[in-house]
């Protein structure tokens, strides 16, 4: 009976395999496999477990290893991999203990979460997603690698693709935003910045795509928290990014958090096996998010044996930090509960990394110190990250063309994020070394030498509730001024500003208020700060808002009454320096955002690719609220600002929008041209959007959906034709039998400069 179920498994593998393989083995492919077959001959069963288990680095000093708990695991072959080892020396140090004492001499995988940067921190990935650049984001990943790499890295965890549409859930920080055609764009850039053609390259890393799946979609925002959609959803709206990423070759993907259809991700065979390899063809290996396997204890998935057989047979294949596949797969082996062919297959793809990443001809292939020391940190990076850093600032708002400033007088520079450097390259900065990263006001002063005079004061702490603050700051430092009142900051600010010609205010988030575990249910920016803005407003002096988030905020108070708004995000290290471009207008901002900013909170989630309903409000055509339409009595269904919204110091407009037919075959392609003009006094640059509409469809389908977009710079009083491809595939979408299809009919086609304005077309799909 045990043996036929056995044979059944082992055919139903080998047709998996054949059907995820998809394409003919090739002969390297060949050759790994014989390679890997032979060293799996001679592998016991521990080894083969061992191979699974990603190890904490926990305190791993150089020179140590070999005497340490670790080196006791890595000579006895329990570790497959390490997490978050910095320095290539210690790296070098902990392989020559695996390649050299173990019995089988496996190399480690070392990976760390290089999410914007190494040491040179680049934007947040949200920032980074307002550039709208695909080059640029492609190049501050390629940068990444080869920083990491020159310091013993081989694979990071990035990029994180989760579509997030609410900014309540501080990871939203972390992503390419709401939506579905650009994340996957910058899901595709990202792969190929860290591995580029050839991972068995120095100087390429491996990428792992995460969190796979619909992470992004936690209940009420809460970091962790449970996801339910419907699989419609998930293949038109939140499933792309991912494929995008696997697509363009990823060679890993991390579990998430949540739970989906009553499973969590890391135990869902439809997610990791039947959808992942089985559909979509992945043949890389998939890892836990940090300790996720035990959770599934706490999510009530029985006892810690139990979900380590759960994960391994839905297809998870190594288990991070948590050890249940360490300590418990062989009982389980040995129960009957897994077959050895489970665990054979997770090591297989393990080795297979190993292998593509070239570690086992060369285990020290990361380790070269004088890499080390010349390819971290160089002017070239540093300059690469400040032009990053212009290219995602936001500017929200900009009466009277306050900004750019002149570099005379004397400008008031005051906020808690004004002299920070620990909260200037944002969350997950894992590899930076803060005292590298440009302070506001080193920027400005660097920039305007002698030309003007810089005063500064800290004008208010993050937050006055010391709780808050811990809560906010667990991984640097307590950061309320034990010296000074609330009201004695205040003063001070007021006091120098008051002074001034202009005040330049740093307000916002700390670093540590988005990212991981930093959910919140009030989005504005934390009431002192509020109130200094007020106190410094009310010197009747300019104010220019220096906003820092890593996510959108209820804006709703300062869009009122504070002149100029810069959303600046998190800069990476050279977030100063970069500020000055923007400010005093060397380089005239760009980004727009990629996430809707709401009204206030109770709109959330909020997005542009919302459906219609069967009670729109634009049907009342009566202002912002009609009884029984769907709208609310207390706001108008309009975001504060809309996703794609970004101003210039120079003006653009849109003409002539044009399509060169009118009636479009499935099979064919439509070419949409438009004329874009500077009409303002700058040079610049625009991101031009194209969004479509499917007007009627076997399905609902959203009221607009982005399908092109170019970021073109223009001189001042230039135009140029634009033409944009609209193909068989953007007009496709997952029917309810979630097949991939366009459906003949009415589509509406829109060019503007974000997605609540543009000019408007139609054309019609024939079979
Ligand atoms: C996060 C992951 C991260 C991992 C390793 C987890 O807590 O969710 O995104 O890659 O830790 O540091």
């Amino acid at each position: 009976m045990k043996s036929t179920k056995i044979l059944i498994l082992s055919l139903l593998m080998l047709f998996s395999y054949t059907i995820s393989a998809q394409q003919k083995p090739t002969a390297s492919d060949q050759k790994m496999k014989v390679f890997i077959d032979g060293l799996m001959k001679k592998m016991t069963i521990d080894e083969k477990i061992g191979q699974l288990n990603l190890c904490g680095a926990g305190d791993i000093t150089t020179g140590q290893t070999a005497s340490s708990d670790i080196g006791k695991k890595l000579r006895e072959g329990k570790v497959g991999a390490i997490l978050n080892l910095k320095s290539v020396e210690k790296i070098r140090d902990v392989q020559k203990v695996a390649v050299e004492e173990s019995r089988l001499k496996i190399p480690l995988l070392f990976g760390m979460d290089v999410i914007h940067g190494y040491e040179t921190t680049f934007p947040i990935p949200l920032a980074l997603s307002c550039s709208w650049d695909m080059s640029l984001i492609e190049k501050t990943a390629r940068i990444a690698a080869t920083e990491a790499s020159a310091d013993g890295i081989c694979w990071t965890f990035s990029p994180m693709v989760d579509i997030a549409r609410d900014p309540r859930w501080g990871r939203i920080a972390e992503g390419a935003g709401e939506d579905t055609y650009l994340g996957s764009q910058v899901a595709r850039a990202m792969v190929k910045g860290y591995q580029g053609n050839d991972l068995t390259k120095n100087n390429t890393i491996m990428a792992c795509v995460k969190h796979f799946a619909m992470y992004g979609a936690a209940e009420a925002g809460r970091d962790y928290n449970t996801t339910d959609m419907s699989r419609l959803r998930m293949f038109n709206e939140y499933l792309p990014p991912y494929k995008a990423a696997f697509d363009a070759g990823a060679g890993s993907a991390m579990t998430s958090f949540n739970e989906l259809d009553g499973l969590p991700a890391t135990a869902n065979k439809w997610l990791m096996t039947d959808l992942l390899r089985k559909q979509w063809g992945f043949n890389g290996f998939v890892v836990t998010d940090f300790t996720a396997i035990n959770e599934m204890i706490e999510h009530g998935m029985g006892d810690l044996q139990t979900v380590s057989a759960l994960a391994l047979k839905a297809g998870t294949d190594m288990d991070m930090v948590g050890e249940g596949y360490l300590t418990t797969l062989k009982k389980s082996l040995k129960e009957g509960k897994i077959t050895e062919a489970y665990i054979n297959q997770a090591c297989r793809r393990i080795l297979e990394a190993k292998y593509k990443l070239g570690l086992f001809d060369d285990p020290y292939r990361y380790c070269d110190a004088n890499r080390a020391k010349t390819e971290i940190g160089t002017e070239e990076h540093m300059k690469a990250a400040r032009e990053a850093a212009t290219q995602t600032f936001v500017l929200l708002k900009n009466e009277n063309q306050l900004l750019p400033l002149q570099k005379k007088g004397k400008i008031a520079l005051v906020g808690p994020l004004a002299d920070n450097i620990y909260n200037m390259a944002g969350m997950w900065s894992v590899a930076v070394d803060h005292n590298q990263s440009i302070t506001v006001l080193q920027g400005l002063k660097n920039t305007v030498g002698n030309q003007a005079e810089i005063v500064y004061a800290k004008g208010s702490n993050f937050v006055d509730d010391p709780q808050l603050d811990l809560n906010i700051n667990n991984t640097i430092i307590p950061t309320i001024d034990s010296l000074r009142t609330s009201q004695q900051l205040r003063d001070e600010a007021v006091a120098i500003a008051s002074k001034s010609d202009v005040i330049i205010a740093a307000l916002g988030e700390a670093a540590e208020m988005s990212g991981e575990c930093t959910s919140r249910t009030n989005i504005q920016i934390p009431e002192n700060q509020r109130e200094l803005l007020k106190a410094l407003l009310a010197t009747g002096k300019p104010v220019v808002l220096l906003l820092f988030t890593g996510r959108p905020l209820d804006l709703s108070w300062e869009s009122k009454n504070v002149p100029a708004i810069l959303n600046v995000w998190f800069g990476g290290t050279q977030t100063g320096n970069a500020i000055a471009d923007v400010v005093f207008g060397k380089v005239n901002p760009s980004g727009k955002i990629t996430a809707t900013f709401p009204q206030n909170i109770g709109q959330v989630p909020i997005y542009y690719n919302h459906k219609n309903t069967g009670r729109p409000i634009d049907a009342g055509k009566g202002g912002w609220f009609t009884k029984f339409l769907s709208n609310y009595v207390d706001v108008s269904n309009e975001p504060l600002y809309p996703f794609g919204y970004g101003l210039s110091y120079t003006t653009f407009s849109y003409s002539d929008l044009k399509l060169d037919k009118q009636k479009v075959s499935s099979a064919g392609k439509l070419t949409v041209s438009v004329t874009l003009t500077n009409t303002g006094k700058y040079d610049g640059s625009e991101v031009a959007q194209l969004y479509i509409r499917d007007m009627v469809g076997s399905i609902t389908r959203p009221v607009k959906e982005l399908k092109g977009f170019q970021k073109i710079f223009l001189k001042a009083g230039e135009s140029r034709t634009l033409n944009f491809t609209i193909t068989p595939a953007d007009l496709a979408f997952y029917n309810s039998d979630l097949q991939f299809k366009s459906e003949p009919g009415d589509f509406k086609v829109f060019v503007g400069t974000n997605s609540a304005s543009g000019l408007e077309a139609g054309f019609e799909l024939i079979k």
